[in-house]
């Protein structure tokens, strides 16, 4: 007798994560490794959030506020928006996977970029969706070849803005023009996670203001990324009270955990640290331009903390090369990598290497 797994899981792969860079020490017997692969915040985090995961940890024996009342109200005031139209989930990682357990039904079309966050595609698979893949131009969204793949059949679009790998955006009429042609049983969902750091005056920087004319659509954002917070996990979704309700009946009971509530309140509270972080990430975007620009290397503009780069040789040829002499960045395809922008000291070390492998 052998076990039965559901056909939809079959073929999906497990994520890859990358080595940890004690490993990659190790493993290549290095002193120092720097990890510029996975979007972190170089500056770590608010000092005030680890005060307040101090002040938390005498409570650990105690299950978490299952419905996160304190971070649902400070989100509240901070955004001007109803406790009842927000979600925090454990990261958007979860939110991805429990929208698309949600809605998606076996045979449901879902529209999605390509190439963008890859848990979209895979939890569509997951719950027997179909995805309807539609490919970036110029490393951006096309979003009226979104719109042109609308049938009977669909059910959810993904859009990332700015977008993951690419670091792309799009601007807030084309999102305008968008919204309002997508019929209101289509669920649109909007991931922010990297809106912090976007410089650019045409980008939608107030995504709420379109929810009470939408009812369809759902915002994600995380703490992962500007606050610095990846290790706890930590992002909310903003939507429709009925949305919200929906997916509440759906999660874990106590889904976020004591120390990630406490160190997001007291991140929202730190506009400081915010600032200071676009500043480092602005300052070192600058400089990773110049340089690619002297290498001759061509790159997308990125509204983010990563750099989408064709590095004219096998990405992953340049990854192991580049992780041999302690910089980790990620290979996406072809002759394209991704690297997180910095600290400016780490930016220094990235180049010395790349112009190195190169
Ligand atoms: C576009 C996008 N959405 C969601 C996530 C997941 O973030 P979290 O750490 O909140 O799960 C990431 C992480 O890299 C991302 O790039």
């Amino acid at each position: 007798m052998t076990i039965e797994f559901r056909p939809q899981i079959k073929d999906l792969q497990a994520y890859k994560p990358g080595k940890p860079m004690e490993n990659v020490k190790r493993e290549y017997g290095l002193d120092r490794v720097i990890k510029l692969a996975s979007n972190e915040n170089p500056l770590g985090c608010s000092e005030k959030s680890k005060q307040a995961i101090q002040d938390a940890l005498s409570h650990l024996n105690i299950y978490p506020d299952g419905n996160t009342t304190d971070l649902k109200e400070t989100i509240a005031e901070k955004f001007n928006i109803k406790t009842t139209q927000i979600l925090p989930s454990s990261g958007s990682d979860e939110m991805v996977d429990q929208i698309s357990k949600t809605f998606i039904q076996e045979g449901d079309e879902v529209i999605m970029a390509d190439i963008t966050f890859p848990r979209y595609i895979s939890t569509c698979k997951m719950m027997g969706g179909v995805p309807v893949v539609v490919p970036l131009k110029n490393h951006a969204y096309d979003l009226e070849g979104m719109k042109e793949k609308i049938t009977d059949k669909t059910r959810l679009i993904w859009l990332c803005n700015p977008n993951n790998p690419t670091g792309t955006m799009f601007t807030k009429d084309v999102l305008d023009d968008f919204l309002q042609s997508v019929p209101q049983d289509i669920v649109v969902v909007y991931d922010e996670a990297y809106r912090e750091y976007v410089t650019r005056e045409d980008y939608p920087k107030n995504a709420l203001e379109y929810l009470p004319k939408y009812p369809n659509l759902i915002i994600m954002r995380t703490f992962s990324k500007a606050y610095g917070l990846a290790a706890l996990r930590v992002g909310y979704t903003l939507a429709s009270e009925e949305i919200i309700d929906h997916i509440n009946r759906i999660r874990g009971p106590f889904n976020v955990n004591t120390l990630a509530q406490v160190g997001a309140i007291a991140a929202l509270k730190d506009d400081e640290f915010l600032q200071r972080s676009y500043d480092v990430n602005e300052e070192g975007k600058r400089y990773l331009y110049k340089i690619f620009q002297e290498l001759n290397l061509e790159f997308a503009p990125s509204e983010t903390n990563h750099i989408f780069v064709d590095v004219k040789k096998d990405a992953q040829e340049i990854f192991v090369e580049l992780q041999k002499r302690g910089v980790i960045i990620r290979p996406i395809y072809g002759n394209f990598i991704r690297v997180s922008i910095g600290t400016m000291e780490e930016n220094v070390t990235f180049v010395e290497k790349l112009r190195e492998v190169l």
